[in-house]
């Protein structure tokens, strides 16, 4: 479980989290709506620890993590997994030593304990499997298509099993199909690893596919969060505007 509460955050004069409260159920997938320049990778930015908060804090699992600095910061984020925008392969490795990256750096979480290298080798060709990417170990990310590049990078992700998975924008910028395997991606993923999910989007579509709740990030607060059929009966714009974009969207199906 991950409890956010009454964060804060400017970047020179510019207040971009203002009070933010938030809470993620263990095991659910909770989807942030909301316009670009939110704040939306800012927040995800604060829960993985990368920025730090000027007031508020972030709880994991009843740790309050955002009061963490150094290496126990660190420690504390090796449970999760964020797949950022661009999807962050290191460009002068191949897609096997890009997924067996973390694996190799953090060794096994609960043991500490280095991996055997054929162990290495057999959970790699397992996470891209996993995402459809088998046989290309030898390839480069610049041989790889946007789509296959986001699958890497959650093949990644899942190789080393984080509790915790937080997606920027995972379908931004792909064409509706890959869109779509990346949604039904997400969903398994889910599934096997029984983690627990926060998808950052603006696509409602991907949204409920993937959500089991819906948030919407506005002026610097979580203004409303809900499961999907009463979310999108809010009487609010910028949920009257999704509301129009599903009815409008020929891609419109629902998971559930
Ligand atoms: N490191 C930073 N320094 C200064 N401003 C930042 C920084 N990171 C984000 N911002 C600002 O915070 C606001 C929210 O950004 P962001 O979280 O990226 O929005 P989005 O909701 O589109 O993901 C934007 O105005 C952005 O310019
Ligand atoms: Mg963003």
């Amino acid at each position: 479980m991950i409890t956010i509460h009454d964060l804060w955050k400017s970047f020179e004069g510019n207040q971009v989290l203002q009070g933010l409260t938030l809470s993620v159920k263990k095991g659910e997938t909770l989807v942030i709506l909301g316009r670009s320049g939110v704040g939306k990778s800012v927040l995800l930015k604060h829960i993985v620890g990368i920025s730090h908060a000027d007031k508020g804090y972030i709880e994991v699992d009843g740790v309050r993590i955002s009061d963490l600095r150094g290496n126990a910061r660190y420690q504390a984020s090796l449970n999760m997994g964020m797949l950022f925008q661009g999807a962050a392969l290191f460009d002068s490795m191949n897609i096997e030593e890009n997924t067996a990256f973390f694996l190799k750096q953090h060794g096994n979480l609960e043991t500490g304990k280095k991996y055997a290298k054929s162990e290495i080798n057999d959970r790699v060709d397992e996470a891209l499997q996993m995402v459809g990417l088998e046989g290309t170990q030898k390839k480069m990310p610049s041989d790889l298509s946007g789509g296959m590049r986001k699958r890497a990078g959650l093949a990644r992700l899942i190789v080393y099993r984080p509790k915790y998975l937080l997606y920027d924008e995972p379908t931004t910028g792909l064409d509706p199909i890959t869109a779509m395997q990346i949604n039904e991606l997400i969903v398994k993923t889910q599934e096997e690893l029984k983690a627990t999910s926060i998808v950052v989007t603006h696509d409602i579509i991907s949204a409920l596919f993937v959500g089991d709740r819906l948030a919407l990030h506005k002026d610097g607060k979580i203004a409303y969060i809900d499961e999907p059929d009463p979310f999108l009966k809010i009487d609010d714009p910028i949920i009257e505007f999704l509301r129009k974009t599903i009815s409008e969207d020929p891609r419109t199906f629902r998971r559930k």
